[in-house]
């Protein structure tokens, strides 16, 4: 054989066992391992933890040490969170590549989550962007627990108050996604045709919304179940993808953003106007290559036609943060919320977001949200009970009836109400009968009792019979 051949046929051996041995590296998983105790002198916090790649299963609610803000960090105490597909990529380790940042055989951080909204509990030396009792949201590994510390010049921004942490919980990675997708990679101008495959989804509603926001004529692509959710985001129109195939159409576009990756890049090319563009977001799963498929094949492909296959990962920018917060607080978008679970089901919501079915975003409730008297009641009736200027009263509060109880039990007064009005902790009850006379003002807010010193969640104020009773009450 030739010294040319031999070279050749070495280097290729060489590269051959090279591509098996980081095949077998990155395809190894480790065996869990126990949590680690935690120090006497450590205070404690509770959050989802996992120590192997797997199934939900590997994830634990867990005693992990609170963290102290460092220098140019926030720490914030986490209100509420939100799933996005990445936390169940980082729980699986897949497509295994990511396993040369997220650690080969078991994960190097062992906290999961990214998005979060909540309260600035305390901030460490240098911080000027924030103090605490600051309201914010953004996005950080470790999102599943009860704290959070966040570099106060990274992915964080302030939380417009007239959008709850739940809604604001479910911005960070889908719609910073979206917003980069539409605007950044995009390009899209007003009057622009652009089509949103994937339009129900956590990135796809808000794709939706911030495409209509600069102008376009915004098509979207969901099951049949979800077609009325995006006609009501501000979608012209509607497909539904089990009866029509939106690649076999006649109808051609200008920016295709693809959060599926179910179609051939040459099928996308198709409904393209010549020069459009495919921003592809998203793919299907799988362990070895999954949704790198189309980007890879894109490589090859965009030096040679005129359309442009464009494949990007969001980056956490606080800007883009800032800039959402803008469009929430005026209206212009407004984030889908399918379901809440409370941070200890925080497995189940990954099960059901693997199922890639989600309708807008899933919410992780990290403390347990505030009760609404009017939202309970509507449920369930509540009962409500407060000590106040005399020995004892209590007031029960049921859809559409307040009753007063004073004198020990002995009177009881009635009394219909409209629907009540919320104004953030507030809820204010107005007779029916009596003219829309306030009855009732209830407050979300901490309250001792003067006599007992015990402590309640709530301040009634009740006008009943000429006569204004305070104290301090909570729901039963
Ligand atoms: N590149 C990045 O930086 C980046 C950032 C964020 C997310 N992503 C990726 O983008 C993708 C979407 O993320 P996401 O948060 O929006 O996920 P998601 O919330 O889980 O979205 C699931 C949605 O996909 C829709 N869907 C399923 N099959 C479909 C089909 N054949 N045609 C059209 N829609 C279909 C479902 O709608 P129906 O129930 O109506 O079928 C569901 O609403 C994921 O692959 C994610 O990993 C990438």
């Amino acid at each position: 054989m030739k010294l040319r051949n031999r070279i050749l046929a070495g280097t290729g051996l060489v590269v051959v066992v090279a591509v098996a041995a980081l095949v077998l590296v990155l395809g190894y998983t480790a065996p869990c391992e126990p949590a680690p105790g935690l120090s006497a002198e450590s205070t404690a916090m509770k959050a989802i933890d996992y120590r192997c790649y797997g199934s939900p299963e590997v994830l634990a609610l867990e005693d992990v040490e609170k963290p102290a803000p460092a220098d140019g960090e926030v720490l914030v105490k986490v209100h509420a969170a939100s799933v996005n597909p990445l936390d169940w990529h980082y729980m699986r380790g897949s497509p295994y590549i990511m396993r040369l940042e997220s650690g080969i055989g078991r994960p190097k951080v062992t906290r999961l989550g990214v998005d979060f909204s909540g309260t600035v509990e305390a901030v460490g030396a240098s911080v000027t962007r924030f103090k605490p009792g600051d309201e914010v949201f953004g996005g950080r590994t470790g999102a599943f627990g009860e704290y959070i510390p966040v570099r106060e010049d990274r992915g964080i921004a302030s939380k417009p108050a007239n959008v709850s942490f739940a809604e604001a919980a479910a911005v960070p990675i889908a719609g910073v996604t979206a917003l980069q997708a539409v605007r950044d990679k995009g390009k899209v101008e007003a009057g622009q045709k652009v089509l949103i495959n994937g339009a129900s989804g956590g990135v796809g509603t808000f794709a939706v919304q911030i495409a209509k926001s600069f102008g376009a004529e915004v098509t979207g692509v969901c099951s049949e179940r979800n077609v009325e959710m995006v006609r009501s985001l501000g979608a012209d129109h509607v497909i539904d993808y089990g009866t029509e195939d939106f690649t076999a159409g006649e109808q051609r576009y200008d920016v295709i953003i693809d959060m599926v990756g179910n179609h051939p890049l040459s099928a996308l090319r198709d409904v393209l106007v010549p020069g459009g563009i495919v921003v592809m977001v998203g793919g299907p799963p799988g362990d070895w290559l999954g949704p790198l498929i189309n980007p890879l094949k894109a490589l090859f492909v965009n030096p040679f036609i005129d359309e442009h296959f464009s494949f990007f990962v969001a980056t956490m920018d606080r800007d883009d943060l800032g800039l959402l917060a803008d469009l929430m607080a005026e209206g212009k978008i407004t984030p889908v919320i399918d379901r809440h679970y409370p941070l200890s089901e925080v497995p189940d919501a990954i099960a059901y977001s693997e199922k890639g079915r989600a309708r807008g975003k899933i919410i992780i409730d990290v403390q347990p949200p505030a009760r609404n008297p009017w939202t309970d009641a509507a449920k369930r009736g509540v009962s409500f009970r407060a000590l106040g200027n005399e020995p004892f009263w209590s007031l029960e509060i049921a859809p559409g009836r307040l009753t007063m109880i004073t004198d020990s039990g002995q009177r009881r007064t009635e009394r219909s109400y409209e629907e009540p009005v919320v104004e953030g902790a507030t809820t204010t009850y107005r007779s029916l009968a009596d003219d829309g006379e306030i009855v009732a003002v209830i407050e979300r807010s901490p309250c001792t009792d003067s006599m007992s010193g015990e402590a309640f969640e709530a301040t009634a104020t009740v006008m009943f019979g000429g006569t204004t009773y305070r104290g301090c009450g909570r729901f039963l």
